[in-house]
């Protein structure tokens, strides 16, 4: 239904461009904005998080990509990491779908991003150091949410508490974040038990369950 009803606005919008190039000539529809109720400080922030999920995942799949190499051919890890990336864009789509629900973004989302997109290493010494660098770009993150959840409560240009906003915030993302923080602290120690006995051994044992998802 949905994918008919753009099809529609797309045909009316051709035939409505003939003679004027591809642009569209249609007068926008006039809708009220009373129902906008989303405040400044709190838009520009959300809009500031999709950057940071994107560079999250830019990260995740660097690590993914490094683990996947045939000169370090741990496949469970680049599994778990390659995942983690499909999740932050996920996130990322999460926070636009949520901004186009409040009616923002009606114009122009390229200015979301900022080129370019690197992640801060591309390679890492064992898969300890790795899981260690993830719970910290975790942690960053979950700072970065509770940051909005600041924000959006008591903006400093008004009095306006964006109570579905931050409740969406507190029960889908930060619930996430702190579960997805404690499987890589767990993580960590596990690995870490088991290089500290086997040496590389341990890491190759341990990939061996990641890639079965068995830890
Ligand atoms: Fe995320």
């Amino acid at each position: 239904m949905k994918f008919l009803g753009a099809f529609i606005c797309g045909m009316l919008c051709v035939s409505a461009a003939v003679g004027d190039g591809l642009k569209c000539t249609l007068k926008p529809a006039d809708i009220p904005t009373d129902w906008l109720d989303m405040v400044d400080p709190c838009i520009k922030i959300m809009e500031h998080q999709v950057q940071t999920e994107i560079q999250a995942a830019m990260t995740y799949l660097a690590m993914g990509a490094h683990f996947a190499r045939d000169s370090i051919n741990r496949p469970g890890f680049s599994k778990f990491f390659i995942e983690a990336a499909s999740e932050e864009r996920e996130h990322a789509m999460k926070i636009i779908e949520y901004l186009l629900m409040r009616g923002q973004l009606t114009t122009d989302v390229s200015k979301l991003l900022k080129f370019p997109l690197k992640p801060p290493r591309e390679e890492w010494p064992n898969a300890v150091t790795a899981l260690s660098d993830a719970l910290n770009l975790e942690a960053k993150v979950t700072s970065s949410i509770r940051e909005i959840i600041k924000t959006c409560e008591t903006p400093k240009t008004s009095d306006f508490n964006d109570y579905h906003l931050v409740d969406y915030l507190t029960g889908d993302f930060l619930d996430e974040q702190y579960k997805g923080q404690r499987d890589l602290a767990g993580k960590i120690s596990t690995l870490g038990k088991m290089m500290a006995t086997h040496g590389p051994l341990g890491e190759f044992l341990y990939d061996k369950k990641m890639l079965k998802d068995e830890l």
